[in-house]
């Protein structure tokens, strides 16, 4: 055995196609997530960076006429066959959108809200949660004298992190961000980034994002996406700097998109 660390693969993707009816999204990607690690996903408009983003938890099933072939495997685990249950898979693969979109509920029931439905009742149970979720999304010491005050009261920055609290409370393996922060200004953006830094501790992380310089600030790995392939992923220092693919550079370079 070598000196280097085994990084451990949280997500495995092999030849996945994605159909809209006849428009195909996706073609034959395939690529690994390492656990523990920030993964960026960047390319222009329309090259299928959110359609990738939502077959990690199945989020594409509820689009009618969705048509998905090959295969992921979630910790080793291929989560299309047929005897994965989707709820159980959407805990263990968060989603955080573009857009904040806290429930029209207390902070404190945001949070609450994923753990009840899984069936947890007990208040003491519950507000541990809340505060190791608020926490966890760096948001407890702002909101703590007001948890019952209405979610839709915070800032965008702030609704942004609460979104984030309620994906750790049914403690994910994986949290997925579709440009969580292209929202927001820059002080609420960074704010983000250090979170991110923080959660990939704890979770592995995969990040949308159309800004190539949070890409590049925060990201281990990047894989550049166009028309529906995947055209580069490698180190995102390696990427950036160094791309193998003309078209990775064409990009990067701000030649188009
Ligand atoms: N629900 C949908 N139904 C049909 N086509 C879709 C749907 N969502 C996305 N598409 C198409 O799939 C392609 C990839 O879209 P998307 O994944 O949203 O790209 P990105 O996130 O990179 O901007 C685009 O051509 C888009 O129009
Ligand atoms: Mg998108």
């Amino acid at each position: 055995m070598s000196e280097a660390v085994m990084t451990k693969q949280a997500i495995e993707v092999k030849n996945l196609n994605l159909y809209y009816g006849e428009k195909q999204a996706l073609k034959e990607i395939s690529m690994d997530v390492d656990e523990n690690t920030v993964t960026a996903l960047i390319g222009p408009s329309g090259c299928g960076k959110s359609t990738f983003l939502r077959t990690l938890n199945r989020m594409n099933d509820l689009i009618p006429g969705v048509r998905i072939e090959g295969e992921i495997q979630l910790h080793g685990e291929n989560i299309y066959s047929k005897n994965i249950d989707v709820e159980v898979l959407r805990k263990r693969v968060g989603m955080v959108f573009q857009a904040p979109n806290p429930f029209p509920k207390s902070i404190y029931d945001n949070v609450a809200y994923g753990p009840r439905i899984h069936g947890i009742k007990s208040k003491k149970v519950l507000d541990e949660i809340v505060e190791k979720s608020l926490r966890g999304a760096a948001l407890w010491d702002e909101v703590k004298d007001r948890l019952k005050d209405r979610a839709t009261g915070l800032s965008g920055g702030q609704q942004q992190r609460l979104c984030i609290a309620r994906a750790l409370a049914v403690e994910p393996e994986i949290v997925l961000m579709d440009e969580p922060t292209s929202a927001l200004d820059p002080i609420s953006t960074s704010k983000i980034e250090e979170l991110v830094q923080e959660l990939k501790k704890k979770y592995t992380i995969v990040i949308v994002t159309h800004n190539m310089q949070q890409a590049a600030r925060i990201s281990d790995k990047t894989a550049f996406f166009l028309n529906g392939e995947l055209i580069e992923y490698d180190d995102t220092k390696t990427l950036f700097s160094n791309p193998k693919n003309q078209k990775t550079e064409d990009y990067i370079t701000g030649r188009f998109g």
